[in-house]
């Protein structure tokens, strides 16, 4: 899949956080519950250590609650790192986050030093809702279009925490291609970086399998029928859109199905919850998937080599 980036506004945002990072006592992780994998920013994952930091599972009430248990028990196993499920939409959070902050810090808040705590998230993941809650005042922007990063921000809360935000930042250079599909069935990515159908195959293929019920209750195509496809069709992902296609009055000139157009009803409903709850990745598949990138990276780093190689091998002769 091809997406679109922001590499120069990314990269210098990405290179004011790493300059940041030593200041910082606490990192409050905004994850999307959904794709708790994903929607982690890859630098904090390597550059954190042991720094105290709180992963936040938002839109919870949007991801399947028992892969969402899993999730937790398998972050609060990592020393210093605490998880914390919730709407941010719901209700206040904040006494709850204010105390998972003092369970990590015991010492420091309260005292009269300031504590700096950095909120990361990608767009759209909700921090501003949540940053609102923190602050008891309206200070970030809610939207629903991943914006460009405007650099750090600065907001005080009570306690003497200081809170620094990364306005819209999105995380470049996605090696994990299941990563960027994931993003944009859920939300984090605009939709002009990415082709509707290619992105609604990703998540129909990734319900067939998963979540079979969950389209039978929906589009009422019947779990024989979703399994026959997937045991039968080799384009059962492309059929089975068709079917939803058909019977949502997706046609182009009455007769082709317009892949487009059911495309999008397809991510919509699944972004606004109308297929259930629903989650995209679990700890093992991650795991598999960080492996598949490390082997490809380490390709990628070998071949660059032969080729300099060659390259200053004609260069002597
Ligand atoms: P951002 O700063 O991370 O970019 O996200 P923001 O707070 O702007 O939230 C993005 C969208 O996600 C908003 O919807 C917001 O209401 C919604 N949202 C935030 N937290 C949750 C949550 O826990 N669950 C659910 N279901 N939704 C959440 P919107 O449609 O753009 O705005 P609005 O219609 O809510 O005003």
């Amino acid at each position: 899949m091809q997406i679109q980036w922001y590499p120069g506004h990314m990269h210098k945002a990405q290179e004011e956080v790493k300059e940041i990072l030593p200041q910082i006592d606490l990192i409050i992780e905004v994850l999307d519950a959904r794709i708790p994998f994903s929607s982690e920013n890859p630098m904090i994952a390597k550059l954190r250590g042991n720094k105290p930091t709180i992963k936040i599972f938002n839109k919870s009430d949007l991801a399947d609650n028992e892969q969402t248990t899993i999730w937790q028990n398998y972050f609060n196993d990592s020393k210093n790192i605490k998880t914390l499920a919730l709407n941010a939409k719901d209700s206040d959070h904040k006494q709850q986050i204010f105390s998972l902050i003092n369970k990590l810090l015991p010492k420091k808040i309260n005292s009269i030093k300031v504590t700096n705590t950095l909120i990361m998230g990608i767009p759209n993941v909700g921090k501003s809702t949540l940053i609102n809650t923190l602050s008891s005042r309206p200070i970030a922007k809610t939207g629903n279009e991943p914006a460009v990063t405007k650099m750090l921000q600065r907001i005080k809360l009570d306690q003497g925490i200081t809170l620094l935000d990364t306005p819209g930042m999105l995380w470049g250079n996605i090696e994990n291609e299941h990563s960027g599909y994931r993003l944009a069935i859920t939300g984090g990515i605009k939709e002009t970086a990415f082709e509707l159908p290619d992105v609604a195959s990703y998540a129909i293929e990734y319900l067939m399998h998963n979540y079979p019920a969950n389209i039978t209750k929906r589009y009422n195509i019947s779990q024989k029928k979703i399994t026959t496809l997937i045991n039968n069709d080799p384009y059962a992902d492309v059929t089975i859109l068709e079917i939803i296609g058909r019977d949502r009055g997706c046609l182009i000139n009455g007769a082709k199905i317009d892949l487009d157009k059911v495309s999008r009803i397809l991510i919509t409903e699944i972004r606004d919850g109308y297929l259930g709850k629903l989650t995209f990745e679990t700890p093992s598949v991650m795991d598999d998937e960080l492996k598949l990138v490390e082997i490809n990276r380490t390709k990628k780093e070998a071949k660059k080599l032969a080729k300099l190689k060659k390259r200053d091998h004609n260069i002597n002769i």
